[in-house]
């Protein structure tokens, strides 16, 4: 199996810990677990029994996460080792060599690596900038042959923070239902929308979708590894069974922390926070290209964790965030590594004084370089 090298994740694998200001996260400053929980919730931490457990999760969590989704059992739910394993186990059990997969681009690129590399062939249809990073359904009908089976997008977007209205979402779940697509979303941002205005989940609009999300973005807690896949219930079963190949199961301690955080009330708690934080970063942000509008611009995100700033400057975006880190310590993601170059991702999850100084870094070392 030869797997193209994942640019986005390695960049920062290689950087993020080595700079004073780390603006390439993507996403909301992460909780301590004494925030997160309360005294007693820590001491029953404490009292959990570090077996392997149940491998598609356990039943109580199961039924956790099935309840935030429309009339769906514990059956149509497994628990994974965050959003990425759900990934990765959504491709290996839905798709197969041969098969053609539409990617809705840009994305968090790991699925489209992946499915390459399982002889999988895939077609990207883009969101437009010119509008607001929309898909055309006119494109995504032309990408369709008889050899496609799904179209996988990641909604809110990863790296734009765009979402599609209800009527958006309505078109692609018809568009999929007509010509009897599955339906793939990466979901992990949901719940992160600026307006506080959640967005549906697309499994709860499609009979043929399967859904993959997580702890990891809008709520703030990569570090427990907890994510999760809904759909139907033999397409679950299935990817219950690639998992005895990937991880077997996901830790027990994780699993007994969501259980606390996905209960609607801690969830919507969280949720205040993550927006809370955006929120101010984007006021803040969208100061800083009023201010610089010379040399950036934006459509400022309507969700998630990050901003996909396009730059005026005469440079390659990976030859500019190396510059940026090297002279000035701060490391950003070049669009190079979503193959759009001439734009930088930023995070804008971070603690806001990390965002002042990152960005006060970013264009005094513009100004005084172009
Ligand atoms: C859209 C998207 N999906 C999935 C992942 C993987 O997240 P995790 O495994 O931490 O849940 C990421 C990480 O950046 C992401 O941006």
């Amino acid at each position: 199996m030869e797997l193209v090298e994942f640019s986005l994740e390695r960049i920062q694998s290689l950087f993020e810990n080595t700079v004073d200001h780390n603006l390439s996260d993507s996403g909301v400053h992460p909780y301590t677990m004494r925030e997160l929980l309360t005294p007693e919730q820590i001491e029953q931490v404490l009292d959990v029994e570090l077996g392997y457990g149940w491998t598609n999760g356990e039943p109580a969590l199961r039924r956790s996460v099935a309840n935030l989704y429309r009339d769906r059992s514990a059956d149509e739910v497994i628990i994974t080792n965050g959003s990425a394993e759900a990934n990765i186990i959504m491709v290996m059990s839905m798709l197969e060599a041969g098969d053609e997969l539409i990617v809705v681009v840009p994305n968090y690129l790991q699925i489209w690596g992946f499915a390459k590399a399982l002889g999988i062939v895939v077609r990207e249809v883009p969101l437009r900038e010119d509008t607001g990073w929309q898909p055309d359904m006119d494109e995504l009908a032309r990408a369709v042959t008889p050899q496609t089976k799904m179209i996988t997008i990641c909604h809110p977007n990863n790296p734009t923070g765009s979402i599609l209205s209800p009527e958006g979402m309505d078109a692609l779940v018809a568009f999929a239902r007509k010509h009897d697509l599955w339906l793939h979303a990466d979901e992990v941002y949901k719940g992160s929308e600026l307006d506080g205005v959640e967005s549906s989940s697309f499994v709860d609009l499609y009979e043929k979708c399967i859904i993959t999300s997580g702890l990891s973005k809008a709520i703030a807690l990569p570090g427990l590894r907890i994510g999760w896949l809904v759909g139907p219930k033999d397409e679950i079963y299935k990817a219950w069974q690639s998992k005895d190949y990937t991880s077997i199961t996901a830790s027990a301690v994780s699993e007994f922390i969501a259980d606390i955080v996905v209960q609607p009330t801690k969830r919507a708690e969280i949720l205040v926070r993550s927006r809370r934080i955006l929120n101010e970063n984007v006021a803040l942000l969208s100061g800083w290209l009023d201010n610089n509008a010379n040399l950036f611009s934006c459509i400022l995100p309507k969700a998630g964790g990050m901003a996909f700033v396009r730059y005026n400057m005469d440079i390659n975006s990976t030859d500019l965030v190396h510059r940026l880190r090297e002279h000035r310590s701060i490391m950003l993601l070049p669009g190079d590594v979503y193959g759009m170059d001439h734009f930088i991702r930023l995070g804008v999850g971070a603690p806001k004084s990390h965002i002042e100084q990152g960005l006060k870094h970013l264009s005094d070392y513009a100004r005084s370089e172009f």
